[in-house]
């Protein structure tokens, strides 16, 4: 019996996968239900960490063995220990040293190598690795979803109910560089915009941007926030090439407009795909 790895395009100068794979990975629709790895006891403390095989996932698609990543929002990890697992190199940007911390014990504890991360607010530092002439293979990342989140998630009159789905959200810094610190929508879609103005020259000629945006429902409204940073990212320069809804198997539904009116249970994150 042949054993061997299912054979890769000999034009293939995108990945490192085979057709069927690489089909796979084109549908529009993700449904995943990863089991707590790589030291997730220890991310869970950061409310939004996202399953570095998700990450693994994407990255494996984006890019070649020994590729280059950046994740510019890196929180625990996830991205950064995806990234270790299928070989590539990446960097990772995160304002909140405690989350770094968290991810340096995650590796050291796992036996991953370390990526390379970099405390400090991404709007500054993608500055400065521009001015340092880095250039990344692919960028995915994760960024805060939205200003108001907070109230969703964590302390509203669920929590207690459904103490299953309580994150540390509640722990995070009121630093004012935090995108999530921003006041309105409007000044969150705009610093989305010039994150992703600054992050455009970083990316290698035909290279992707991926970012992991969930929409949400607020005052009443569903607010669309992956339109809205789509439309800035695509400002910036970049060529939106599709979205992947992604959903994590396990999400627990809350009664909200139960037995009014029509509230969705938002239970899928948009993965916005665009390109340099
Ligand atoms: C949704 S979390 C990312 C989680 C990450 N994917 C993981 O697996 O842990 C967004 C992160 O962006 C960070 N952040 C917010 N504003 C930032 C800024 N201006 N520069 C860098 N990081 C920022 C937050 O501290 C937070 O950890």
């Amino acid at each position: 019996m042949d054993d061997a790895a299912p054979p890769v395009h000999p034009n293939n100068r995108l990945n490192q996968l085979a057709g069927n794979e690489w089909l796979y990975f084109t549908k529009s629709v993700l449904q995943t239900s990863y089991p707590a790895a790589y030291g997730h006891d220890l991310r869970r403390q950061h409310g939004a960490n996202k399953p570095p095989q998700l990450m693994a996932h994407i990255i494996e698609f984006f890019t070649k063995p020994g590729g280059t990543v950046l994740d510019p929002f890196a929180g625990v990890g996830g991205t950064l220990i995806g990234a270790t697992t299928v070989g590539r190199v990446a960097t990772g940007i995160e304002l909140n040293p405690r989350w770094v911390e968290v991810y340096r014990q995650v590796c050291r504890r796992e036996g991953l190598a370390e990526q390379e991360t970099i405390i400090g607010d991404c709007l500054e530092v993608l500055q400065r690795l521009l001015a340092a002439g880095c250039q990344y293979d692919l960028i995915a990342t994760d960024p805060p979803y939205s200003i108001a989140l907070a109230k969703t998630l964590s302390g509203d009159r669920y929590a207690a109910e459904f103490s299953n789905r309580r994150t540390d959200f509640d722990t995070f810094g009121d630093d004012p560089r935090d995108f999530r610190n921003l006041e309105t929508f409007e000044q969150y879609y705009e610093a989305m915009g010039q994150m992703a103005e600054k992050a455009y020259p970083l990316l290698r000629r035909g290279g992707y941007l991926v970012l992991i945006i969930r929409d949400s429902y607020q005052n009443g409204e569903y607010v669309m926030a992956s339109y809205e940073i789509s439309q800035r990212v695509r400002a910036a320069g970049f060529v939106m090439k599709g979205i992947k809804i992604w959903y994590g198997t396990g999400a627990r539904v809350r009664p909200y407009g139960y037995p009014y009116a029509y509230v969705p249970n938002i239970i899928h994150q948009n993965l916005l795909i665009f390109q340099r």
